[in-house]
C-alpha cells in the first residue's frame, strides 16, 4: 500500500507522515530530504545555478541513501545541513528543473516499488506524491493549514531551538515558497483530485493523526 501526504511547508507533513508511518508499520520517505540534499550537493559543488545542464547531470550522478532517518548523499550524511536557511532558499533551483524531478520521481517509484514487493507498505510526504508521482497510490491526504497558522507553528518550532523570528519575517518566507511551490510547471504543490483534504487548524498532532489514521482505514476498506 502508499499512502501519499501532500502540502504546503509548514502543514505539519513530516512529523505526521512519520508518526503515521510507525503506527501503520510502514516505512517513510521524505522527499523534500531529496530534493534538498541534491541542492546541498550542488551547493558545496559550486555550480552556478544557470548552469542547466551541469545541476541536471549533478542530479543523475548523485547517490542517495537513508540509514533510518538519516539522509546520505554520495556517502556523507547530509541529514543536518540539508535543513539549514541557505538550502531553503535555493531549492526552487532545483525543483523547479523538470528533468531533476524527472530523476528523482523515478528514484521514489523505485523505492516504493522495491519495498511494495518486499510486502512493505510506504507513506510518503512531499508536494506531488499523489498527483504527479503516485497517481494510483491507495491512499491520497492533502494536510493543509492557514498560512497563520502555520507560521505559528514554525515560530515555536524556530523559538524551541533557540532561533527568534517575528511572525511577519516568517510569514514573508513561507509566502514566497508557498508561491514557488504552487507555481512551479511541473510537479507543482496541488490535492490530487482523489486526495482527501485535511485543514488543521485548530488541530492538535494527535486529533491530526486520529483524523488521518480514520482516513488511513477507509481507503484500505475501499481497496
Ligand atoms: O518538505 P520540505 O519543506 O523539506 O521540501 C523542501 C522543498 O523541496 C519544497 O519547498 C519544494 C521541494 N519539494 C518538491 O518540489 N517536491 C517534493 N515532492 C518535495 C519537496
Amino acid at each position: 500500500m502508499i499512502v501519499t501526504i501532500d502540502g504546503p511547508a509548514g502543514a505539519g507533513k513530516s512529523s505526521i507522515a512519520k508518526r503515521l508511518a510507525m503506527e501503520l508499520d510502514f516505512d517513510f520517505l521524505d522527499t523534500g530530504a531529496m530534493y534538498r540534499a541534491i541542492t546541498l550537493g550542488i551547493i558545496r559543488s559550486h555550480l552556478e545555478w544557470e548552469d542547466v545542464p551541469g545541476l541536471i547531470e549533478f542530479s543523475r550522478a548523485a547517490v542517495l541513501r537513508w540509514e533510518g532517518e538519516q539522509i546520505f548523499l554520495n556517502d556523507q550524511d547530509v541529514s543536518q545541513e540539508i535543513r539549514t536557511p541557505t538550502v531553503t532558499s535555493a531549492i526552487h533551483f532545483v525543483a523547479d528543473l523538470p528533468e531533476i524531478r524527472c530523476e528523482l520521481t523515478n528514484q521514489q517509484r523505485r523505492i516504493a516499488c522495491d519495498l511494495n514487493e518486499a510486502g512493505r507498505g510506504i507513506v510518503t510526504d512531499g508536494r506531488d506524491q499523489g498527483s504527479e508521482v503516485f497517481p494510483n497510490a491507495q491512499c491520497k491526504i492533502f494536510l493543509t493549514a492557514s498560512p497563520e497558522e502555520r507560521a505559528r507553528r514554525r515560530q515555536e518550532q524556530l523559538s524551541a531551538s533557540g532561533r527568534f523570528l517575528p511572525l511577519d519575517e516568517v510569514l514573508v518566507t513561507q509566502n514566497r515558497r508557498d508561491k514557488e511551490d504552487t507555481a512551479r510547471e511541473v510537479g507543482a504543490l496541488r490535492p490530487a483530485d482523489d486526495a482527501t483534504i485535511v485543514e488543521t487548524d485548530g488541530m492538535t498532532p494527535d486529533e491530526v493523526i486520529q483524523k488521518v489514521l480514520s482516513i488511513v482505514q477507509q481507503c484500505s476498506e475501499y481497496e
